[in-house]
C-alpha cells in the first residue's frame, strides 16, 4: 500500500507489506513472522521522513482504549493504549479535569511514541506526567515494564533513541495526572501573552490547552494541509564560550540556560538568520511562521526534504560553526 495517508509529511511511498495490529496478541503473532525479519513500526507518523519504498513489513500500531488504573483525591493513574490519538487523548484528560498534559495540546502522533523522543512544548515534557511504559520486544516474546528511570529521559531522547532503539515496541503508557491541585504552567511567554490577551488570571487546564492551541495554530502548518512533521531540527546546545563569540557578530541571538558552561540556541533563530524562513523550492520549503518546519506542499519526495535538510545544516555550520541535528527519524 502506499504510504501517504499514514505519515504527517504526506510522502508516497510505497510498503510492499503492511499490515494494521489492534491487540497486543495480533502485534505478537505478525512479530514472530518469520518470512518478514525487517520490520518497520509505524505510529501516528508524526516524526518520520520517509525517503524510499519500504521493504520491511510495515507495522502500523492500532491499539486503542484509555482507562483510569487507580486514583485517590489528588492524583489518578491513567493507561493509555499505543495507538490512541495523542491530541485526542489530552483533550479526554481535560473532559475529565486531569491535569498534566495541557501544554502538550496539539502534539501529532499517538501516545504510544511520545515517550521516544520525550514530546515537549511550552514548558512542559512527557516526562513530567509519565509513570511507566509497556513494551515488547521487537521478536514479540517479552512484555516489559519501562519506569521512568529505565527511560532515561532527556530532551528529544530516551531509552528507545538509544540502547533500546529498534529493540522494544511500546504498547500502551501509564500517565500520573492531578485531579485537584493542577500545577498550570502559563510561564512559557507565548502561554502568558495569549491568557493576557484573553484576560484569563487565574487560567483553568483547559485555559492553558486553548492557549496553547491558538499559538500552535497561528505558527505550525496544520499537516493536514501542509505535510510536515513538527520540528524538523532539535535546538542544539552549545558552550557559553562558543555563545559569547556569536553574541559579538549577533546582538539579537537568543537562549537559554542548559548548565553552567552549556545554553541552548532555537535552531529556528538560526535557520531564519541563514536566510530559510518561508523559502519555497518547487513543492517543499521551510515554513514561512516558524523556520524550524519543513515543509511538502505536496507532491515533494522524501529526498527533496533530506537535500533542503542537509543545505540548511551546511548553512549552519558555514555561518555559525553549529551543527543542527534533525529531530525526525530519516528512514
Ligand atoms: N525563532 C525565530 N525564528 C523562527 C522560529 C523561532 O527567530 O522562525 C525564535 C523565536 O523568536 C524564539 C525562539 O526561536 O525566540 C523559540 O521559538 P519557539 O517558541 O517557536 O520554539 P522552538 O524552540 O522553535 C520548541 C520545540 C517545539 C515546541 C516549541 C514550544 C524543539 C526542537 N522544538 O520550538 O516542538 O512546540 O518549542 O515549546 O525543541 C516539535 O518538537 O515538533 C515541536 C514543534
Amino acid at each position: 500500500i502506499y504510504l501517504k495517508p499514514y505519515n504527517t509529511f504526506g510522502i508516497d511511498v510505497l510498503a510492499k507489506h503492511f499490515v494494521s495490529v489492534e491487540t497486543v496478541d495480533e502485534l505478537k503473532q505478525v512479530l514472530g513472522l518469520k518470512d518478514y525479519p525487517e520490520k518497520l513500526i509505524l505510529g501516528g507518523g508524526s516524526n518520520m521522513l520517509l525517503t524510499k519504498d519500504v521493504d520491511a513489513l510495515v507495522i502500523h500500531v492500532n491499539l486503542k482504549g484509555i482507562e483510569v488504573i487507580s486514583e485517590n483525591d489528588d492524583f489518578v493513574t491513567v493507561k493509555a493504549q499505543a495507538g490512541e490519538n495523542w491530541h485526542q487523548f489530552v483533550l479526554w484528560c481535560i473532559d475529565h479535569n486531569f491535569g498534566g498534559v495541557e501544554n502538550l495540546s496539539l502534539i501529532p502522533g499517538n501516545v504510544g511514541t511520545a515517550p521516544i523522543q520525550n514530546i515537549g512544548a511550552y514548558g512542559v515534557e512527557l516526562k513530567d506526567v509519565f509513570e511507566s511504559c509497556e513494551a515488547l520486544s521487537i521478536d514479540g516474546t517479552i512484555l516489559k515494564t519501562f519506569t521512568k528511570t529505565d527511560c532515561n529521559f532527556g530532551y528529544r531522547n530516551s531509552v528507545f533513541k538509544q540502547e533500546a532503539k529498534g529493540k522494544f515496541i511500546i504498547t500502551s503508557v501509564t500517565f500520573k495526572l492531578s485531579k485537584r491541585y493542577h500545577n498550570i504552567n502559563a510561564s512559557y511567554g507565548t502561554i502568558s501573552a495569549e491568557l493576557e490577551n484573553n484576560n484569563i488570571a487565574e487560567p483553568t487546564i483547559k485555559d492553558i490547552s486553548n492557549a496553547v492551541i491558538a499559538i500552535r495554530e497561528s505558527k505550525l502548518p496544520n499537516p493536514k494541509e501542509i505535510g510536515n512533521s513538527g520540528s524538523f531540527f532539535k535546538n542544539p546546545v552549545i558552550s557559553k564560550n562558543h555563545f559569547e563569540k556569536l553574541l559579538k557578530n549577533f546582538k539579537d541571538i537568543p537562549s537559554y540556560p542548559v548548565s553552567d558552561n552549556e545554553v541552548k540556541v532555537p535552531a529556528g533563530w538560526l535557520i531564519e538568520k541563514a536566510g530559510f524562513k518561508g523559502k519555497r523550492f518547487g513543492q517543499y520549503g521551510v515554513h514561512k511562521k516558524q523556520a524550524l518546519v519543513l515543509v511538502n506542499y505536496g507532491g515533494a519526495s522524501g529526498s527533496d526534504i533530506l537535500e533542503l535538510s542537509k543545505l540548511i545544516q551546511k548553512t549552519i555550520k558555514r555561518l555559525f560553526n553549529i551543527s543542527i541535528e534533525a529531530e525526525v527519524n530519516i528512514l
